[in-house]
């Protein structure tokens, strides 16, 4: 799952406060339709979409349009929710409907430059990296920095060590790295050492990778899944003590805005490793 920031909260929040949803909607849909005449397709009983005319002034256009846009509040509303809230919805566009899903960026692309010309000015690059739900300019200097200021070997043997102490189910899949009887002897063992810093080392491909995770995770969900059967749920437990280590790492300086970047950046990481699973 993906956490939000509070500024992309109440970014998201206010754009959907200020359009008017059925004039966005239609625009949006008509623009895509117009665009990528092949998503025409899908909507053979609309009637005459014969040309950008047709498109515009064809009323079941704007009625879907209008639909479109409360499919899209609903998300808005349920930030945190979004997968389950877009459960049927997701069904009906791949079962019943069978779109192609590289149509969703296509119309989210139109979507996004009809909110930018109605919002002008006020849609500042910050504002589209919320919308288009890419790393902020604050977000993407916040993870190089921390990543600048941590040891990689200590903050990925804590971080491990931890995980293993405080979750000691997870120790089953490290059964090949010998003694991990007790505290001690975990954070004793070398190969808990050096496996933290794979890990970090990991994680480093994906902070200088950013806008890429999914695929620069590939083989890593691979191995995890179907070599490692890692259960998923434990992505997230090692991930919260790696937020812990850094946090008692960087002290002070580590503030809630830090703590809000590291944790999403993390959960993109757990959602990629994870991919492999669903
Ligand atoms: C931003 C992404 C999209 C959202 C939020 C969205 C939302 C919706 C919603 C809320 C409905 C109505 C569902 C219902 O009746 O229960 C719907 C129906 C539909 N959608 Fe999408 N949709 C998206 C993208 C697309 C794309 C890209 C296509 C095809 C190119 C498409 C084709 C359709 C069709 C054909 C229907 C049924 C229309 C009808 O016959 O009334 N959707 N969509
Ligand atoms: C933050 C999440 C994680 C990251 C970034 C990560 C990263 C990595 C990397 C880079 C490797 C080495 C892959 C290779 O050799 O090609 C690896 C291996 C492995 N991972 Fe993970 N991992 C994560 C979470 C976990 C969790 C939660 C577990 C189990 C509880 C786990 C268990 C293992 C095991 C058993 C190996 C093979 C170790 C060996 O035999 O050398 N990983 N991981």
């Amino acid at each position: 799952m993906v956490e939000w920031t509070d500024f992309e909260r109440a970014t998201i929040q206010d754009i959907f406060s200020k359009i008017d949803y059925k004039s966005v909607g239609h625009q949006a849909l008509s623009r895509c339709l117009v665009v990528y005449p092949w998503t025409q397709r899908y909507f053979a009983s609309f009637g005459n979409l014969y040309n950008a005319a047709a498109i515009v002034g064809n009323p079941k256009v704007a009625a879907h349009g209008l639909t479109v846009m409360q499919g899209l509040e609903k998300a808005a509303k349920n930030l945190d929710n979004i997968k389950a809230t877009y459960a049927e919805l997701s069904v009906l566009h791949s079962e019943h409907l069978h779109v192609d899903p590289d149509n969703f960026k296509l119309l989210a692309d139109c979507i996004t430059i009809v909110v930018a010309s109605v919002l002008g000015a006020s849609f500042t690059a910050e504002v589209q990296a919320v919308l288009q739900n890419l790393w902020t300019d604050f977000e993407r200097a916040t993870i190089q920095d921390i990543f600048s200021k941590i040891d990689y070997k200590s903050v990925g043997h804590q971080a491990l060590s931890r995980c293993l102490v405080v979750y000691p189910w997870t120790q089953r899949y490290f059964a090949s790295f010998g003694n991990l009887y007790n505290a001690a002897a975990i954070v004793g063992n070398p190969k808990v050492a050096a496996h933290g810093l794979t890990v970090m080392q990991g994680l480093e491909k994906a902070a200088k990778n950013l806008d890429n995770i999914k695929a620069t995770y590939a083989e890593l969900s691979v191995l995890h899944s179907e070599h490692l059967h890692v259960d998923p749920d434990n992505f997230k437990l090692l991930a919260d003590c790696i937020t812990i280590v850094v946090a008692s790492v960087l002290g002070a300086s580590f503030t809630a805005e830090v703590q809000a970047v590291l944790q999403k950046f993390l959960a993109v990481v757990v959602s990629a490793l994870g991919k492999q699973y669903y």
